[in-house]
Parts: structure tokens; sequence; C-alpha cells
């Protein structure tokens, strides 16, 4: 496949649900005392719901979003893929978990090289695209150590959708219709995505996933062994043997979910908790908030030429630090001087109000050559977010990367294996999918994790949370949840608001400015005027968030962009 411009990627929403609707489902939950739900789907909300309901806490209830999604969203996240989850536990405690795929053993930095170039076809369908898939071992990880109801009571209630069926979503059918030539020529992806689905699937359809759900009950009743040491893995392994894949029995077997310590930052008095490497996202959140705290954003009002140019020249610096230095850390060295407040006081003094500036390159974080973000210091997607009166939050984006990752359904078994090697750079310099250039900090090797954007990141005031968000959407994930924290902090604005406001996005390469329409024209025309290469979009990304009610509750919200839904009681 040829790699599709970043232009292409966000004017087809190819990854996002970008469709409007008319349907009357609650993007936002009215103030709840004992918990909250959003995320990109009614129905996996209300599994969320339905385990808080049942005295589970948000950590189930975290759990039962991401095992529904799976079925019910299954194009963008599920258990062949990974996620990155943020918790605060009701005892206090910050932490996170880091389900990203692996690299499989015999991976090697040329591996998508064919005659000196990259052939991204290879790192986004079928066997080679396939990371050893985390989001299983995170989710059994949490359970077991801060979730409150047995897994396999989720399992079996997200079988059930599974072996039911369910009304595919208009998100959903678009998804089928643009994979459908790659779907095709995986056996079990067709028969269970083409197949089982009118020629031209539309919102409504009733898709059944039987052998998914039977997946799901072998997990229940053999443990989460059926699938990193038993026979899920073996027939993994054979179906990549037969195929040209690298995946082999024993790479399922080492995989282990890594807690790491969280990226910490402040902003404005306010705390910021979110993901460190492998994610970019965590680290340049905080970059660009450092970047931001010396400008008066609230006196430029959050829909001006001022606050786009300012923010949009905060992104430019951070995404060129991210090519540079960012990648898995237990492979690179990623200084921690990229979140100190002296670098970006140093970095901002670059940013001109009356003009873009071209950002060379990378710049020289602190102690670039000292000190790192370490393993023991301690990435189409979604995002969910709950909360329980206990005091648990949790933040967790989880993906297969593009619409049905590597397209490739283990045989038999329903699960769908993600393409996240593409998210490696397969090359110095060369895009990936969704447009992002990287060097050796994030090349290939046996064991590495793909550097994600994927930002789960929870806000506190006073130590107390008060706001869990993340957001789909590749490198936009950081822009996005950027923006919902701005608008939180900076305008005082309520998750619903937050998530709602006019978005923009620039990630350094390619040099474009991306903003919703709704920026308005005088707006973009000040901004091409300033030197800005501005693309207009209709609607850009998937966010979702719960925060704290004025009145002490907890309010969810789903991107009024999409189709999701939030719940809470
Ligand atoms: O980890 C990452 O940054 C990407 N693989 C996430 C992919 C994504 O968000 C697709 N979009 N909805």
């Amino acid at each position: 496949m040829k790699r599709p411009a970043l232009t292409l990627f966000l004017l087809l929403g190819t990854i996002f649900g970008l469709r409007a609707t008319t349907s009357p489902i609650p993007r936002e939950s009215p103030s709840a005392q004992r918990g909250s739900v959003a995320t990109v789907n009614p129905i996996a909300t209300q599994a969320g719901l339905d385990a808080l309901r049942a005295g589970g806490n948000a950590v189930d209830a975290a759990i039962a979003c991401a095992l529904t999604l799976g079925v019910v969203d299954g194009h963008n996240s599920g258990i062949g893929g990974g996620c990155f989850m943020t918790l605060r536990l009701a005892d206090g405690r910050l932490l996170t978990l880091d389900g990203r795929e692996t690299a499989p053993t015999g991976a090697t930095r040329d591996m998508f090289l064919r005659e000196g170039k990259a052939d991204s076809k290879l790192s986004q369908d079928g066997a080679l695209a396939v990371g050893i898939p985390g989001e299983l071992a995170t989710l059994a990880y949490a359970s077991t150590n801060f979730g409150r109801l047995p897994l396999a009571q989720l399992l079996e209630a997200a079988a059930k959708v599974a072996e039911i069926g369910f009304p595919i979503d208009s998100h959903y059918a678009s998804r089928v219709r643009a994979t459908r030539n790659e779907l095709a020529a995986f056996p079990d992806a067709r028969t269970i995505f083409l197949r089982a689905l009118p020629t031209v699937p539309a919102k409504g359809d009733l898709l059944k996933q039987p052998d998914l759900a039977k997946s799901y009950r072998a997990l229940a009743t053999q443990g989460v062994d059926w699938f990193y040491r038993g026979d899920f893995a073996r027939r993994t392994a054979v179906w990549m043997q037969a195929n040209g894949g690298l995946v082999t029995a024993a790479d399922f077997a080492r995989y282990e979910v890594v807690p790491r310590e969280p990226v910490r930052g402040t902003y404005r008095g306010y705390e910021l908790v979110s993901f460190p490497p492998p994610s970019s996202g965590g680290v340049h959140i905080v970059e660009i908030l450092n970047l931001l705290e010396g400008f008066d954003l609230r006196a430029m009002g959050d829909t001006s030429a001022d606050f786009v140019h300012t923010v949009a020249e905060a992104m430019k610096l951070a995404f060129a630090d991210r090519a540079k230095w960012l990648g898995d850390p237990d492979f690179t060295k990623v200084p921690t001087g990229l979140i100190s407040k002296s670098y970006a006081a140093g970095l901002a003094k670059g940013i001109r109000p009356d003009r873009a500036t071209t950002v060379a390159g990378a710049g020289t974080p602190p102690f670039a050559d000292a000190d790192f973000f370490r393993r023991e210091q301690s990435r189409h997607t979604t995002h969910f977010s709950t909360a329980d009166a206990e005091g648990n939050w949790v933040a967790c984006t989880a993906s297969l990367n593009t619409s049905f990752g590597s397209k490739v359904v283990v045989p038999g078994t329903g699960i769908l294996l993600n393409n996240h090697m593409d998210d490696f750079s397969a090359q110095p310099g060369v895009p990936n999918y969704f447009g992002l250039v990287g060097a050796k900090a994030n090349a290939i090797a046996a064991g590495k994790r793909p550097l994600s954007s994927m930002s789960p990141t929870l806000v506190l005031k006073d130590g107390k949370p008060i706001l869990s968000v993340g957001a789909a959407g590749g490198p936009t994930i950081i822009s996005q949840t950027l923006l919902a924290i701005l608008r939180t902090v900076d305008f005082g604005k309520s998750p619903r608001e937050a998530l709602a406001g006019a978005r923009l996005h620039h990630q350094w390469k390619p040099d474009e400015l991306h903003v919703e329409a709704a920026f308005g024209d005088a707006v973009i025309a000040e901004l091409r005027k300033r030197g800005h290469q501005v693309v207009i979009e209709k609607s850009l990304g998937a966010a979702q968030a719960v925060g704290l009610a004025p009145d002490g509750g907890f309010v969810g919200t789903a991107d009024p962009r999409n189709e999701g839904s939030a719940a809470g009681f």
C-alpha cells in the first residue's frame, strides 16, 4: 500500500470516526456520584457501566470497555494489539502499564527495505507487520493487581456480544468498505468481515463473531496462558511460518507488560500524569505545555489566530524533538531534559508572534548525554476513560494501529493482529503511515517497542484527579490531548466543551498546519498571512474524557464528532 499523505489520512478520516451522526446517543453523562465511563461505542460504554454496577471499580470498568471494544470496534483495537494504561489508584498511587507490542526476535533494522527502499505494504499488511500483542497481558495485570471482578466474568460478558452480534456503526461500516481489498487477502478476515456482512455494509448491519466468542471463552476458562503460552501462540506461529512471518511461539511466551513510572509535569498549578516512552505522548504534551506556559493563552481566546499560531509553533518544536530523540527507552536514550522547564523556556524564545518559523530540527535538551527515561525509572486506535468514587481513575488508549491492523486473523480464533511494526522508523527520514519521520532512536530491533503517540493522561489539582483524557488518531493524539488540557486549565471549560472545541495539529514534518474548519475563514486567512501552510479539516480526531463535575460527581464525555457515548451512575 502506498502511504497516504498526512493530509489524505486526515481528510479521509481513515482512522477516526469522523462521520456525523444524528442518533440520540448521550455523548455526555450527567454528573454521577459512583463512577463514570466514556468510550467511542455505546455498547462498550454499557459494558463498563455494568462492571461498575456489578461492584467493580474503575479498573474493572476499563477492562470491560477494552474487551468489548475488541468486539464492537475491532477494527481499532483488540487483544491482537497493544495498549497503554495510566492509573491513579484509590490509595493515591500513580502508575502506567506499557502493553505496547514488541518486535519479534527475528526482526532486523532493515527488514522492510527492498532494493534499498522502505516498502510500506510490508509494514502495514500481513505477516511482517505484526508485533507481539500486549493488550491482553496489560488487562490481566491490571485485573490481578488492581481490579475487583474476576477477569473471566468480564471476558464472558464480551464473549456474549461477539456471539449474539451487534449492529455496526457508520464508522465501522465505512472502515470495512475502505479496507475491503486488503481484508479479502486473508481468509479468516474475509469470512468474518466481508462474507458475514452485506457487500456494501451500512450502519445497523449485524456482525457476529463466533470464533472471537470462543477465544474469549478459552481465555476465561484456561487463563491468559492460552494466548501467550498455549493454543493461540502455537496457531499464530504456525500461520506465521507458512506466510513468511517472523513471530514465534517463543516471542509470545517472552512478552511482558512493563509497569513504568509516568511522565510527570506541571502546568499553571495543575499536575500532569501521562505516558512515558515508548510513547512520545507524555513527553511531548509536557514539553508543549512547558513551552506554552509563558504565553497568555487565555487572553488570546481559544478560537483566535494568535492561539492557533502559538500552539502550532510549540507543537512544531516538540515534534522535531520527537523525530530525533524518542524511541523505546529500553533500547535508546531518551533524555529527561526534554520535559524540563528551562529547556522549554529557551526554545520558547524562538516562537515569533507574527510569523511561522522554520524549525530546522531537534533541540538539545539539558543532560542529553547523561539522564534518560529508563525502565526502572520508572501505541487504528481508541481511547476510553473511567473513574469511580473510591478514587480510582483510568485513562487507557488501545490500538491495532491502522484499520483492521495487519488484516491477519489467526485462523479459527477471530483475533485480528496489529500492524504496529509500521510505527517503527523503517528507514531514517522516511515517513510512516502517519507521515511521521524518525531516526536511530526508533529503528527496528528484536524485542523493541515501536514509538507511539498514544497519550492516556490524568490531570490533577492539589493531588486529586480532575480529568482523565486521551485520543485516537496517530500523532494528532498528542494535539487532541493537549488541546483538551489547555481548554480545561486555561479556559475553565467542562470536559464536553474541552473536547468540542476546534482542533489544530502540526507535527513539524510535513510542514502543514491542520485546522478544523470551525476556526473560521478569518482565522485561517490570518494564519496563512503568518506563513503557515494551512490544511483545512472538516473534523479532526476522537477523544474521550471523564472529569470531575463542580458538584463533586463525575462527568464522562465522548467526542461529539463521533458515535461514542458516556454513562455514569
Ligand atoms: O501508537 C500510535 O501512535 C499509533 N499506532 C496510533 C494509531 C492511531 O491512533 C490510529 N488512529 N486512530
